[in-house]
């Protein structure tokens, strides 16, 4: 990092910006922090160039789903670890999930992680309050006190609302304060005691599963919750079949509902469990073949509006354990957008519904500023090079959860500069700067 100014003049890169639908080679001006001109051609004297010949100026991706475990479980990521990793990543904001410890239900600890974020030169932190208080779907938590210290949404991501009468108040609140319900789908009676999918390998291994319904009934119920209260729910990691017809269905009707799919969902199948790596195990789980093409295909069409990473960074303890004892989840930050890049390297999504899908959708979603390259806009940048090839190798992961399903596979696409509000808080070595 060799500058840390607000003045940049970014050379040469194709500019590809979904709010807009450009996708042409250009110059990029970054005056205080804030985007002020696109043209073919910007000569200004004295200010820093960085040469973006053959990479890609995009809106400063979004990552609206990450665990940083701060405050209460600082062994396996906080809040500066988190933003680091997500800086690499390509991340100019992220929003946090409140299963924290204490549990973020109350304006105080949405208030802790919006000042120590504060403190950190990295992407934007938004937090997200919990529903409930405690997460334990029984009383509503303190969305007001949230929402005034900065909450976007309120989740109990991790675990789901299981009371209906709890979750139409819940969406009737959020409504008041006009922020989204954001929705972990999952039928605890129906997912008890499993691990993984519910099918041929889970039976093969022995290992109880948990079947693709104990989500879609979630889904369904909250849809039509949803279409009770007029309220804007968005639909977490999406992972079957079934939830994306549901969703289709939903959105035929007017009902406002978006959704988000994990780039482990787009990646991987159950297959990958017959290794028993416990890096594989997360929640929901890793479905069948048929799934994944179904989530390709929806995201490719716009049913599914974001990819999020549900970033779940988790210590060794929790991890070189048997299988069922392992905790849930994937450190997935650094690798999503490679992830996602290997799918428009095979011709399955376009560059342009990529990066909508990284960052114009999830701004839209949160209702964040951003996502968007329009002058006037803030300078939150992502410079890609789409041909870089590099090997994931969880001993450079900057996230303290070195918990990847992707060790050893060779990647092609990289962030190779982050730029938050004209600050660079990301530069890989292959960028250049005159
Ligand atoms: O695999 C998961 N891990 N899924 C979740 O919903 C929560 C997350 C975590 O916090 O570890």
């Amino acid at each position: 990092m060799t500058n840390m100014g607000k003045d940049w003049l970014i050379k040469g890169g194709t500019i590809i910006d979904p709010s807009t639908g450009a996708q042409e080679v250009a110059d990029l001006l970054v005056e205080g922090g804030r985007i002020t001109g696109i043209a073919p051609s910007i000569t200004k004297e004295g200010i820093p160039v960085i040469e973006a010949r053959g990479l890609w100026v995009v809106p400063g991706l979004i990552d609206i789903h990450v665990h940083f475990r701060d405050p209460g479980y600082e062994y396996k990521e906080t809040i500066e670890t988190g933003l680091a990793a997500a800086a690499a990543g390509g991340f100019t904001q992220v929003c946090c999930m409140a299963n924290t410890l204490p549990v973020n239900d109350t304006g105080a600890i949405t208030f802790y992680m919006v000042e120590k974020a504060k403190k950190v030169e990295g992407p934007l932190l938004h937090p997200v309050g919990a529903i409930t208080k405690g997460q334990k779907g029984e009383g509503l938590a303190e969305i007001g006190d949230m929402v005034d210290q900065g909450a976007v949404a309120i989740s109990d991501d991790g675990n789901p609302v299981m009371n209906s009468e709890v979750m139409r108040r819940a969406m009737e609140y959020a409504s008041h304060f006009g922020i989204p319900v954001v929705d972990h789908c999952e039928d605890k009676n129906l997912s008890a005691g499993g691990s993984i999918h519910e099918g041929e390998v889970s039976a093969r291994l022995g290992i109880k599963g948990i079947p693709a319904a104990s989500e879609e009934v979630m889904v369904a119920r909250d849809l039509c919750l949803a279409r009770q209260t007029g309220t804007h729910i968005h639909i977490q990691h999406l992972s079957s079949r079934g939830s994306v017809e549901l969703i289709k269905w939903a959105k035929e009707l007017g009902i406002h509902v978006t959704c988000e799919v994990a780039p482990h969902h787009l990646a991987l199948t159950h297959n990958a469990v017959e290794s028993y790596d416990t890096s594989t195990k997360v929640n929901p789980p890793l479905r069948t073949e048929e799934d994944r093409q179904a989530l390709i295909e929806a995201l490719a069409q716009g049913i599914i509006d974001c990819v999020a990473s549900d970033h779940a960074p988790h210590s060794l303890k929790e991890k070189d354990v048997e299988y069922d004892l392992a905790a849930f989840g994937i450190s997935g930050v650094e690798t999503a957008l490679g992830i996602v890049l290997k799918l428009v390297h095979e011709g399955r999504l376009t560059p342009m519904r990529a990066i909508e899908a990284m960052s114009t959708s999830p701004a839209r979603v949160m209702k964040l500023e951003g996502g968007s390259l329009k002058v006037g806009q803030p300078a939150h940048i992502t410079i890609i090079d789409p041909e870089k090839t590099w090997l994931v190798e969880p001993e450079k992961m900057i996230s303290k959860g070195k918990n990847t399903p992707f060790t050893g596979w060779e990647l092609k696409g990289k962030a190779v500069v982050t730029m938050v509000e004209g600050k660079v808080v990301w530069r890989d070595k292959a960028s250049s700067e005159e």
